[in-house]
């Protein structure tokens, strides 16, 4: 099995994540969730002798495809996005690459799986690489995204984390904010801390308001 490469990166104002991923023995990666300033996320792929050959994204809030822009000025890259969260990518984003659930791609000889989990978005979705799951704002360490805000759906949500509380229990959870006492759990302590993961009925979960 391709060993990971794996960078998480502290970006902008809201506590963001972003990822730099790839397989080891490759020079490539792609880049989850580029939110804010590109310049620092190509500084620290050149650092670690690597270009960014995707961008990849969990959901089309602001602040996780605010460096989409500026890095698709750099070389005309695809930008891998659930397909129903495509179209809030905007008219700029010219190479989208729509996923469906199960969808699978390539991330510097690594393979990488879509997971469609709606809830924070209609079109959120997770990426799994090797027990590594990237979870975007669907869930936090210790909570988990909004379902407050347009296009949201709390039962949604709840779906979709039972699916992915039913991973087994080493696979490493990468969140796409840094909101919790830990930047990255294996899900079996994130079951232990997190009531919202934990919640295992719609009205357990709904009565946790979020
Ligand atoms: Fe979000």
């Amino acid at each position: 099995m391709e060993a990971i490469y794996l960078r998480q990166l502290a970006v902008g104002p809201m506590r963001n994540f972003a990822y730099l991923v790839g397989g080891c023995a490759s020079r490539d990666c792609v880049v989850i969730d580029p939110g804010w300033d590109a310049r620092s996320l190509l500084e620290a792929a050149a650092q670690d002798g690597r270009v960014i050959r995707a961008v990849a994204l969990t959901h089309g809030h602001f602040d996780h495809v605010g460096g989409v822009k500026d890095l698709l000025a750099q070389a005309q890259i695809p930008v891998l996005a659930y397909k129903g969260d495509v179209a809030a990518l905007g008219e700029s984003c010219k190479t989208v690459r729509a996923l469906d659930d199960g969808d699978t791609f390539d991330a510097g000889g690594l393979e990488l799986r879509c997971l469609h989990t709606p809830g924070h978005t209609p079109g959120s979705l997770c990426l799994l690489a090797q027990g590594q799951l990237f979870t975007g704002d669907t869930l936090f360490i210790d909570c988990c995204g909004r379902t407050d805000l347009p296009g949201s759906d709390p039962a949604a949500m709840h779906r979709s984390l039972r699916r992915l509380a039913a991973l087994p229990g080493a696979t490493v959870v990468w969140p796409g904010h840094d909101y919790g006492p830990r930047p990255s759990a294996p899900l079996s302590a994130i079951l232990k801390m997190n009531p919202f993961l934990a919640a295992l009925t719609p009205q357990e979960f709904l009565r946790l308001g979020v």
